[in-house]
């Protein structure tokens, strides 16, 4: 069987962000994104983890083109984003901007409270052109089937719904125009508990039809598990360990990952890892540790982990960027 198509290449992907620290302090620069690179194929899904501030909101950031990044590329369906942009070829930037798409962790935020959810589901088919008021209003209704509405809850406005049906609604936007491609970040974090199971699986099955690819972003390694395909995890702006969702499961190797995991309750005794507790907070992104990001905090650092930034090198059928590993 062939693989599935590469829909999208991030190469050393980064973003820097300058900030001033006071009125007469010299600005300073906050490497929120430091050089991540991944590929994803339709159908599949990249779960991104790491503490809060490790970059995952940027990395969303530059995948739906948001923002342009500071160094490194984007490819979406073969087609290099920065020569678009070099180019500035509008269609063919509007046209890649299409193919992904946003979904948020708060649906409240993210509707418009004034619009009607058959007018918010048809304003992407509005803003895109090209199809008429029986055609957007036949792929709007099929689209609320889709996720789980009922064709009455059209008529009704954001604050009517439950956050669950919020996130079905903004779900639903994301799928109208057809993407290759959803970023999802923490898509369930907001949700009740009980209802992230649904949306989950809603997710899955909206994959399983339109072969959409996923980045995941998620800070709760239940979720993770049970969407992943692939896993990136993240620490101060770098991939420090990516591989298969079973295999890094299994036997996570960077000592961060080892410490993430280690963190998660476990109902089956057997599954209960020795909980790892870090050292210290995760350091500014403003004034990163030399050498590797983590040593720091890390249980088994050694002088080397001080001096020389580790790179991501192949482990164990995963890539791994740590010096003890
Ligand atoms: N526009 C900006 N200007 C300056 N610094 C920024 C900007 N956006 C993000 N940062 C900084 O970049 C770092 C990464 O932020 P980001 O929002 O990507 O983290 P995150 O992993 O999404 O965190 P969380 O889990 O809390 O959502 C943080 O230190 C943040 O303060
Ligand atoms: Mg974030």
């Amino acid at each position: 069987m062939s693989e599935p198509k590469l829909v999208l290449q991030a190469e050393a992907l980064a973003r820097h962000y300058r900030v001033r620290r006071g009125l007469f302090a010299p600005a300073a620069t906050v490497k929120a994104l430091n050089g991540v690179s991944f590929e994803l194929r339709a159908g599949q899904t990249l779960a991104v983890v790491g503490e809060s501030g490790c970059g995952k909101s940027t990395l969303a950031r530059q995948l739906t083109l948001i923002e342009p990044p500071t160094s490194g590329h984007l490819q979406i369906d073969g087609v290099r984003v920065d020569a678009a942009r070099r180019a500035q070829n509008q269609a063919q930037i509007q046209a890649l901007r299409r193919r992904v798409q946003m979904v948020f962790q708060n649906p409240f935020a993210s509707l418009n409270p004034r619009r009607t959810i058959a007018s918010t589901l048809a304003e992407p088919l509005v803003i895109a052109g090209g199809y008429s008021a029986a055609e957007r209003a036949e792929r709007v209704e099929q689209l609320a089937t889709t996720v789980g509405l009922r064709p009455e809850h059209l008529r009704r406005y954001p604050h009517m719904f439950s956050g669950g049906q919020r996130q079905r609604i903004a779900i639903a936007r994301a799928m109208v125009l057809n993407p290759g491609i959803v970023v999802a970040d923490e898509p369930v974090s907001a949700l009740d508990v009980s209802i992230q199971a649904q949306i989950l699986n809603l997710f899955l099955d909206l994959q399983a039809e339109f072969q959409t690819a996923y980045v995941f972003i998620s800070h709760n390694l239940s979720v993770v598990e049970h969407v992943a395909d692939r896993v990136m995890v993240m620490y101060l702006g770098s991939a420090v360990e990516v591989g298969d969702k079973q295999r890094l499961f299994a036997a996570p190797l960077h000592p961060y990952t080892q410490a993430l995991m280690s963190a998660t309750p476990q109902l089956k005794a057997a599954e209960r890892r020795e909980r790892i507790l870090l050292k210290g907070e995760l350091p500014s992104p403003l004034n990163p540790p030399s050498g590797c990001a983590f040593h720091k905090r890390c249980p088994r650092a050694t002088a080397r982990c001080a001096e020389e930034t580790p790179l991501l090198r192949e482990v164990d059928g995963r890539q791994v960027a740590c010096h003890v590993v």
